[in-house]
């Protein structure tokens, strides 16, 4: 029997695989749902009630009263974003939010959002962020100037580092010749006001989901983003400035290395990718335009269109390798439906070499050459399917390439966004 009795839902590929819905489907039978990394660049919507809700800070356990929701030590806080959550939350009559922070996680202030903002409009090569703040917030965690959610609650400690902080963003401002002030006395007294707001959820969150672990309550790690982002294991510099894989749970949270009992990688039909980046199974012409259609794909907290591709095998098996897969949900299946024939990108060359890996040059990426196989499509509504056996005969066809040429069992699959359209092929939590 596994130590403890938790689950980790990540992305496999450049985020927006649907995270959200199969979180939330687990979050219903989880005690805990924690987010260990990423900030308010994460962004997804849940129908709760009739209604459409768009979080992008809060765990996704949070419609639930019974589950408690955690934002441990290795997410990035921007308080007015988190507060604007909650607020939303309450108008709709969602008042009792069962929620706990890290007292060491680090906040994103406006003034990193423009940073951000700023840093992109300056690149020679822009990355394409999300504009939230997240690069400039855990630059600063790194470079040991970030302000923590503890110091919001020691005045002269806060004070101080503010000031130092914004005297310093000030300075890098002029000397860049750039028009912009940052203004203590609004971010500080912003910072005072929201500290009241939030104080009855800071917690030891560290101690909270060891101990919630050590009890063998369920506990659900959310992931946000996906691999292929991941800093250190992404594609490198068109990456967010955390680490989504699983691996990275442990100090994200504060927990054992032997934390996490399985992963789950939740993996689209197809690929897509928003922001700058390379993408080799990337396509324009209609059939990609369609796929953006039916499946809405455009960025949840930017709007923007999604770039499009076929099933590249080759990022799972990374995923699988650098984050412990140990099955696949693949989502937006009913998506392919009507397509002719259907393509799966089965590894990369470069020249006469077959590729065992993803080139670390992002440079070198541009140039892979992906080797497809054809499947058949097909045409049948597969919206109202229960089970895998269900599925028209090239649909089960698609799925079984993929955990073949994968190496990594498909253990659920949906097709559509209500949560009885999400189907186990296995009993999974
Ligand atoms: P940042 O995380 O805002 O710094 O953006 C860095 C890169 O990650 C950009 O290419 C973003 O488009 C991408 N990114 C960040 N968050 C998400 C997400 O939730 N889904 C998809 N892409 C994301």
């Amino acid at each position: 029997m596994k130590k403890y009795n938790s689950i980790a839902i990540v992305g496999t590929q450049w985020g927006d695989e649907g995270k959200g819905k199969i979180t939330n489907y687990f979050a219903s039978r989880a005690d805990y749902v924690v987010r260990y990394q990423g900030g308010g660049n994460a962004g997804h919507s849940i129908i709760y009630n009739n209604e459409r809700f768009g979080l992008h800070l809060l765990p996704s356990g949070i419609f639930n009263t019974n589950v408690k929701n955690v934002l441990s030590n290795g997410v990035v806080i921007d308080l007015k974003g988190l507060l604007n959550e909650i607020e939303g939350l309450k108008k709709a009559g969602i008042v009792d939010i069962s929620l706990f922070i890290s007292d060491r996680a680090h906040i994103v202030f406006p003034y990193h959002k423009e940073i951000d903002a700023l840093q992109e409009e300056n690149r020679k090569s822009t990355i394409g962020t999300t504009k939230q703040g997240i690069g400039p917030a855990y630059t600063d965690k790194v470079a040991r100037i970030g302000i923590r959610i503890i110091d919001l609650y020691d005045d002269d400690y806060l004070k101080e580092k503010l000031q130092e902080n914004i005297e310093e963003k000030n300075r890098i401002f002029k000397a860049m010749k750039i028009d912009k002030k940052i203004d203590f006395e609004e971010t500080y007294k912003f910072a005072l006001e929201a500290r009241e707001k939030i104080k009855h959820y800071v917690v030891d969150s560290s101690l909270l989901v060891f101990k919630a672990l050590e009890k063998r309550k369920k506990v659900l790690f959310e992931g946000a983003q996906g691999i292929l982002l991941c800093l250190d294991h992404g594609t490198y510099p068109f990456v967010t400035s955390s680490s989504p894989t699983s691996s990275s749970i442990p100090l994200n949270v504060g927990i054992p290395s032997y934390s996490i009992s399985q992963t789950i990688g939740v993996t689209k039909a197809y690929v897509t990718r928003v922001g700058k980046g390379a993408f080799p199974t990337e396509f324009e012409n209609e059939i990609s335009k369609k796929i953006r259609e039916v499946g809405k794909e455009y960025g949840t907290t930017t709007g923007r269109a999604r770039r499009i591709g076929w099933f590249d095998v080759t990022l799972i098996k990374h995923a699988k390798r650098v984050s412990g897969l140990t099955g696949i949900s693949i989502t937006l299946l009913d998506v392919l439906t009507g397509i002719k024939e259907l393509k799966i990108g089965i590894n990369y060359t470069i020249g006469e070499h077959i590729l065992e890996s993803i080139p670390a040059s992002e440079r070198i990426y541009n140039d892979v050459k992906v080797n497809y196989v054809i499947l058949p499509g097909w045409n049948e509504n597969i919206s109202k399917v229960k089970s895998f056996y269900d599925l028209p005969k090239n649909a089960k066809k698609y799925l079984e390439a993929i955990e073949n040429y994968t190496g990594v069992p498909v253990v659920q699959f949906s097709v559509g966004p209500k949560k009885e359209q999400t189907i186990n092929i296995e009993n999974i939590w």
